[in-house]
């Protein structure tokens, strides 16, 4: 099982998996959104996490299912919930963690769903995004995107837009949370590049 979730994108699954571990305790309530096609991350976390609650969010149902089907194989449970992360249909300061990976690049409103993410967590918030200052890799995206190529299919959702780590710190830190970077892969080498050449980067909202 994790070197299903690890193989994918050159091991940042598993960067992602290991920071979201050391935050999460057990008995954590957990918010996914969105959860999409694999639901991956969070089906890991909950065969190591003993979690109160584990919710996956997707606005796509069929991205829902794919991700129940996951879980049904390994006999896990989680809730499954179709909806928007820009309007999430849960109560201020309800959960512990929200998360997600690759997912408010795609948003028509991202400070909105970055705005949401804060308002439902009762802690903890952390986004992975694609690194924008990584100029080699904003060429290899579009390059791969001109010949009709895209990693995971992402293309699908709508085309990703240029957000940066410090748009999403500087709305988590006016929703009241402290920030910290959480840096992941580089060029397949991340402990030789810099942060400008890291392929992905997290942020990581703590409330204060
Ligand atoms: C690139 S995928 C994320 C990959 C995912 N982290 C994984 O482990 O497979 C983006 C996901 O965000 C979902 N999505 C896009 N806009 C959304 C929205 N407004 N609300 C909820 N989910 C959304 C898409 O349906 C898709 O499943």
């Amino acid at each position: 099982m994790s070197e299903r979730v690890s193989s994918k994108r050159g091991g940042i699954y598993s960067k992602i998996q290991a920071y979201i571990e050391q935050i999460c305790k057990h008995n954590f309530t957990v918010l996914e959104a969105a959860g999409c096609g694999s639901g991956l991350i969070s089906l890991e976390l909950a065969m190591k996490r003993n979690l109160k609650r584990l919710v996956l969010l997707d606005i796509r149902e069929d991205k829902l299912l794919e991700a129940r089907n996951n879980f049904n194989k390994f006999k896990i449970n989680a809730e499954f919930v179709l909806g928007d992360i820009q309007n999430l249909p849960f109560k201020s300061e309800s959960l512990d963690l929200v998360f997600n990976e690759g997912v408010i690049e795609h948003l028509d409103d991202m400070e909105r769903g970055v705005k949401e993410m804060a308002r439902v967590s009762k802690k903890y918030v952390i986004c992975f995004i694609p690194n924008y200052y990584n100029i080699l890799w904003r060429i290899e995206k579009r390059w791969k995107r001109w010949r009709g190529k895209f990693y995971h299919g992402a293309d699908e959702y709508r085309l990703e837009k240029d957000i940066t780590h410090k748009d999403v710190m500087k709305l988590l830190n006016n929703c009241n949370f402290e920030v910290k970077l959480l840096e992941l892969g580089g060029l397949r080498r991340d402990k030789i590049f810099p942060t400008e050449l890291k392929t992905w980067i997290g942020i990581l909202g703590v409330r204060k």
